[in-house]
């Protein structure tokens, strides 16, 4: 990492304001317990294989953050960021090879490729496990192993599940402490002999003696996120980055998680939980799946129109959700098994979405966005104008307007810089977001990104017809994975990327829940993002997606109205709230336009999708099809 000077001007600034006591990771002793014989022994046994040079049991305390953190600080893998402005807060940059999740190098290795199913990199696990053996033996030379015992859902929960994380990378160590509840609290939940997950998880760069370290270690080329269904264990290698390195996040809570529920009768998904509060006080949970960076941290915390008078959102969750039967098998209980957010960074301002910016104002962690002079954070969209100067994501002067050397503009913060904020810190998170029971779903909501063809919103006409129009959900590829932003692809439930099974038999399990409850949620298809002949957003976005979340709501209470069609129950412009919005009748036809040629076009062509799963394509999904392919 470049030290430049203008960086070191807030902390002259700030020189009034007294120096927290500089507790240094040598002298900090955490104090853990556990007589949980199985984890000692897989701690013993990966350290033989990793060879650290030291070993340390997190207790997730302040006092242990605070000397990971200065230790970090010291070592230029962190910048403090201005206490005065931004306080208990930190920016990290990372390796420019490291900066999304890697699917190409995400692996689903169960006993048969076949389980895997045809969505999923499989490897035969014999064969992958000595290739990562080999890989890890050493891998943490002259490093410190951290032990993370964390709990994805509130301790002590029936739909909690328990992991203990093994990571040579101390930026894990405070994001999972960010992200998940770690430390003695989980161990003793576990008790002597309970069952948790195992997730190990290594940088890949070994430091030899006297080596120094560098700011942001990884191993781009021998990266592999593996997991292995029937062991229930995760072994990730290489990189540092999100999903690939907080293995509570998408390695357990969804890839792993969906396996567990598959087996046991849940749902773990890529959805948020958000509350609404209708005037009258009366309370409805909706969840809802949108693919990476197509718009879940917003829906759920967003802010509606001052002019719908009396409606309010409350947060659960922002990216992923548990959802069970309850015991009477009436309806859908869900919970939100993580503590914070892990969220992007760019787009995010006061008008767009105010209460993330909120979450991050203080006890934050962020990656590859920008630093400003002042020592604070900056990152495309935050502000209208830029600051005149900034270092950008790479460490490197910024102004406003660069280009590079091929004319294109050079940006501040990447676009899938992130914010890693306690929950907490949310204003509008909900009074029951740690409710170990979990709130009753009403609503699911699908959604991608979507540039033509999907209109604003419409509503499946039963369950079936939802899990339809959630397996053929697609989006436009983002920057939240390598690849082709832009590009359009088949991500069914959100889920492409996390599911941790066969794809056809996910939908099956989905068909089978909707039978197992009396009142499943009604299930709802949503597309934020068409826009006009000019490139521009035809929606306005945002808060203004309360307007259509009041229709959803209301559509389960059974006061709005809808017109019938071949796609499910779509709404008429008179049937949305249009208070303190000027939007036309030719800007609604605009965004909810369907052309029956194209729709019935690219419903045969999903012929060829579902072929691809074989005899696990559930009967019911290949039906919903057919009619309406009759219907168009
Ligand atoms: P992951 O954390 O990757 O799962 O992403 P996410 O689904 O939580 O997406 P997020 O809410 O962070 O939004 C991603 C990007 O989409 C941000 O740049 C947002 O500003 C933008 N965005 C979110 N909602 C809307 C919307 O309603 N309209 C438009 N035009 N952009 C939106
Ligand atoms: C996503 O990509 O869906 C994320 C970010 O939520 S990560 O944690 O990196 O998976
Ligand atoms: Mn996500």
């Amino acid at each position: 990492m470049k030290l430049h000077p203008v960086s070191l001007n807030f902390h002259l600034q700030i020189c009034c304001i007294p120096p927290k006591k500089l507790i240094s990771m040598s002298s900090y002793t955490s104090n853990i317990k556990t007589n949980h014989a199985k984890l000692k022994a897989w701690v013993d046994e990966i350290a033989a294989l990793c060879k650290p040079a030291k070993i340390h049991w997190c207790d997730g305390s302040q006092a242990e953050a605070d000397a990971l953190f200065n230790e970090m600080v010291a070592s230029g893998m962190a910048i403090k960021l201005n206490e005065a402005k931004r306080p208990n807060s930190y920016l990290f940059r990372s390796d420019t090879r490291d900066v999304a999740r890697v699917e190409s190098r995400t692996y689903i290795s169960s006993k048969t490729k076949e389980d895997a199913g045809p969505s999923n990199n499989w490897t035969d696990p014999v064969e992958l496990k000595a290739k990562l053996k080999g890989l890890f033996a050493g891998s943490m030379t002259g490093r410190t192993l951290y032990v993370i015992p964390f709990s994805m859902g509130p301790i002590g929960s029936p739909l909690a599940q328990y992991g203990v994380e093994i990571s040579d990378s101390p930026y894990v160590v405070v994001n999972m402490r960010v992200m998940a509840r770690i430390g003695q609290p989980v161990l003793d939940a576990l008790g002597s002999d309970k069952f948790f997950v195992p997730a190990l998880h290594s940088v890949g760069k070994p430091l030899k003696a006297g080596e120094k370290d560098v700011a942001w270690p990884c191993n781009p080329e021998n990266t592999y996120i593996a997991h292995f269904p029937e062991e229930r264990s995760i072994w990730s290698f290489g990189s540092g980055y999100g999903g690939n390195a907080l293995l509570g996040k998408k390695c357990l809570a969804l890839r792993i998680a969906s396996v567990l529920a598959r087996d046991e009768g849940w749902l773990a998904e890529h959805m948020l939980i958000l509350g609404v509060e209708s005037p009258t006080g009366e309370k409805t949970y909706v969840t809802a799946a949108f693919p990476s960076a197509c718009g879940k941290t917003n829906f759920a915390m967003l802010i509606p129109p001052k002019e719908l008078n009396g409606w309010k959102v409350t947060t659960i969750g922002d990216d992923i959700a548990w959802l069970k039967p309850d015991k009477d098998g009436k309806r859908l209980l869900a919970i939100n098994p993580e503590a914070g957010f892990f969220g992007v960074a760019p787009g995010t301002s006061a008008k767009t979405n105010f209460n993330a910016l909120a979450s991050c104002s203080k006890d934050t962690i962020f990656t590859n966005v920008a630093l400003t002079d002042d020592g604070d954070v900056w990152w495309e969209g935050l502000s209208k104008e830029a600051p005149a100067h900034l270092i950008d994501w790479k460490g490197n002067d910024w102004k406003p307007g660069q280009v590079d050397k091929d004319g294109k503009p050079v940006l501040a913060a990447h676009p899938n810089s992130r914010f890693t904020a306690p929950a907490r810190n949310c204003p509008c998170i909900d009074k029951d977001w740690e409710n170990p029971a979990g709130v009753p779903i009403s609503a699911v909501v699908y959604g991608g990104r979507r540039m033509s063809e999907i209109p604003l919103v419409f509503q499946s006409i039963s369950w079936n017809h939802g899990v339809y129009l959630g397996a053929t959900l697609s989006s436009e590829q983002t920057a939240a994975a390598e690849g082709k932003v832009g590009s359009l692809r088949r991500d069914p439930m959100a889920m492409l990327p996390f599911c941790g099974y066969h794809m056809g038999d996910y939908f099956g399990h989905h068909i089978k829940i909707g039978k197992k409850v009396t009142n499943p949620p009604a299930v709802f298809h949503v597309n934020w993002f068409r826009k006009g002949p000019a490139g521009e957003f035809l929606w306005p976005g945002f808060g203004d997606n309360a307007r259509v979340l009041k229709w959803i709501v209301e559509r389960v209470q059974g006061i709005a109205k809808a017109k019938e069609t071949p796609l499910g129950f779509v709404p008429n412009k008179e049937d949305i709230d249009w208070a303190g919005l000027d939007f036309s009748q030719a800007q609604w036809d605009a965004v909810t336009a369907i052309n029956r040629d194209n729709l019935r076009k690219q419903t045969e062509e999903q012929g060829e999708f579902f072929a691809t799963f074989g005899a696990h394509l559930p009967a019911e999904i290949a039906a919903e099809r057919e009619r309406l392919i009759k219907a168009l």
